[in-house]
């Protein structure tokens, strides 16, 4: 903790300088989390928050999509990310060219992209929708066939809890497609009255091994209600880090998986990009009006 003190301290200070907000995602590792966030949360709840914030500037600790999410909805504010190479595999799995051809071919069929997707994506499809609310998105359509584009698992998850017909895409997260079911059969075995818990980016195989799907909040909520003695996250490292300050009486078994794109943003980035005001996260506007309003189609719904 003293290495991390004077970093800390110069983040907050500018912070309240440029009446900044750091909005930072579950996945950012404990210092980032604990102690120079101002709010922490999953896909949508950042969505959301940035939609409502008062702050001149916005520090978006997580990756660029989300970033740029949070730009779309604030086109006036300055956002930083504190390292724009922070990228994401589904997000580089389709473009906005795909989303044409997939358009041609299933004319008629709404197309509902997950948020982990470039702004010239999102401007090519009908609404967002992140693993918290999937299901509630597809659904809202009301018609028998929806796509749900780019990551291949969780549209099969979302059609595990649906009546409706989910095609999809071939993208896959490379954090959570690394779980296998073997590898948790093998901790179930172990760690007796073990209790595990995913996120629905893992492969079907893996899912039928989880006492509980959800997103990252969806989780963390899931940890503080039922208070396992024992539990598995299956998702990024950071995650289990971060509920352990606040679970004192459980146990987390690992594995888990990095994120090397998350794990681009650091505290020392966060002081510099505050410091000189970078990198900045532009949308060109033709694209930004468009991806705009399939954000805000989701932030929209009843849900
Ligand atoms: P959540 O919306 O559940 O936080 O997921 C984001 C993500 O990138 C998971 O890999
Ligand atoms: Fe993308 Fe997977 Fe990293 Fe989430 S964990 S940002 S889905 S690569």
């Amino acid at each position: 903790w003293p290495a991390i003190a004077p970093y800390v301290k110069a983040i907050n200070d500018l912070k309240k300088e440029h009446n900044a907000v750091i909005l930072a995602h579950n996945y950012m590792t404990p210092d980032i989390f604990h102690c120079v966030a101002d709010i922490v949360g999953d896909s949508l709840q950042l969505a959301k928050e940035a939609a409502s914030t008062d702050a001149d500037v916005i520090v978006q600790c997580g990756v660029h999509f989300m970033a740029e999410t949070s730009k779309l909805l604030n086109p006036d504010k300055t956002v930083l990310i504190p390292d724009q190479r922070a990228g994401c595999s589904l997000a580089e799995s389709i473009t906005a060219e795909d989303v044409r051809a997939l358009r041609e071919a299933y004319p008629g069929v709404p197309i509902v992209t997950y948020v982990n997707t470039s702004a010239a994506v999102k401007s090519e499809c009908d609404i967002c929708c992140t693993s918290s609310n999937a299901v509630q998105v597809v659904e809202s359509f009301g018609v028998d066939r929806v796509l749900l584009i780019p990551d291949e698992y969780l549209a099969k998850y979302v059609a595990t809890q649906t009546d409706v017909e989910i095609l999809s895409w071939k993208g896959h997260c490379e954090v959570h497609e690394r779980f296998t079911a073997d590898e948790l059969q093998a901790y179930r075995e172990a760690e007796p009255g073990l209790r595990i818990i995913a996120h629905p980016e893992c492969p079907p195989d893996v899912l039928a091994e989880a006492d509980f799907t959800g997103s990252t909040n969806g989780m963390i909520k899931w940890v503080e209600t039922h208070k396992p003695q024992k539990v598995l996250m299956v998702t990024e490292c950071s995650m289990s880090d971060n509920v352990a300050v606040d679970a004192p009486d459980t146990e987390f078994v690992r594995p888990c998986n990095l994120c090397p794109h998350m794990k681009r943003i650091t505290l020392p980035k966060i002081l510099e990009s505050l410091e000189n005001m970078r990198d900045e996260v532009h949308v060109e506007e033709a694209v930004a009006m468009k991806a705009r309003e399939a954000v805000e189609r989701m932030i929209n719904l009843p849900v």
